[in-house]
């Protein structure tokens, strides 16, 4: 499905993306928690990072819903910036969400003077690599062993970039 078709059609109301702030960290650390991650983030954390100047914070929500169903952060750094997280509730993937909040994001982004964004990802993230592949980030380095997994094994991180604006 379009990520337009998804915006007009959702039986739950349009979706629409806008800022969070320090109000959002509870609802962020619960979604966060359902991205998978070894290391979880706690509300606190969330709390600060959505605090931090620096660091640019969106979700997506659903309909009238004040409660985001998907949030993205990224730290900014003169013109570069990087995505930190990026999660889109269990029930509610691959129906075009990730992709309009990222859309949104790399607009915020880039109105905020950023021009190159890179993220990093988990060598075998299918749904995430598929994302930004349909959003024009390409491969420009891989980590070895980055990530470590519960089963004490270790997964390589592959780094994207794309250019904003
Ligand atoms: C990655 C994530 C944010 C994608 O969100 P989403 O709302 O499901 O993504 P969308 O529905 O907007 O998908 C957009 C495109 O991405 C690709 N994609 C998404 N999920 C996919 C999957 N499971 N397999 C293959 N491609 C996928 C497709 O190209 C898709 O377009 P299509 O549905 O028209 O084929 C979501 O899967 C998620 O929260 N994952 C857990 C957290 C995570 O891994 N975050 C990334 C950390 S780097």
């Amino acid at each position: 499905m379009s990520w337009l078709h998804s915006l007009l059609g959702r039986k739950d109301g349009p979706a629409r993306t806008g800022p969070l702030d320090v109000r959002h960290a509870r609802q962020v650390a619960a979604l966060h928690h359902q991205g998978g991650f070894a290391r979880l983030w706690e509300p606190g954390e969330c709390a600060a990072l959505l605090a931090d100047r620096a660091v640019v914070s969106d979700g997506v929500f659903l309909g009238s819903a004040s409660e985001p169903c998907g949030f993205v952060m990224s730290r900014v750094a003169a013109d570069e910036a990087e995505i930190l997280s990026i999660v889109v509730a269990g029930g509610r993937r691959r129906s075009g969400l990730g992709q309009s909040l990222l859309c949104a994001h790399m607009a915020q982004l880039a109105a905020r003077g950023a021009a190159r964004l890179f993220l990093e990802v988990e060598e075998g993230n299918v749904a995430a690599i598929g994302l930004y592949n349909r959003l024009g980030f390409e491969i420009v380095g891989r980590r070895e062993g980055y990530y470590a997994k519960a089963d004490g094994t270790r997964v390589a991180a592959l780094v994207m970039r794309r250019d904003l604006g």
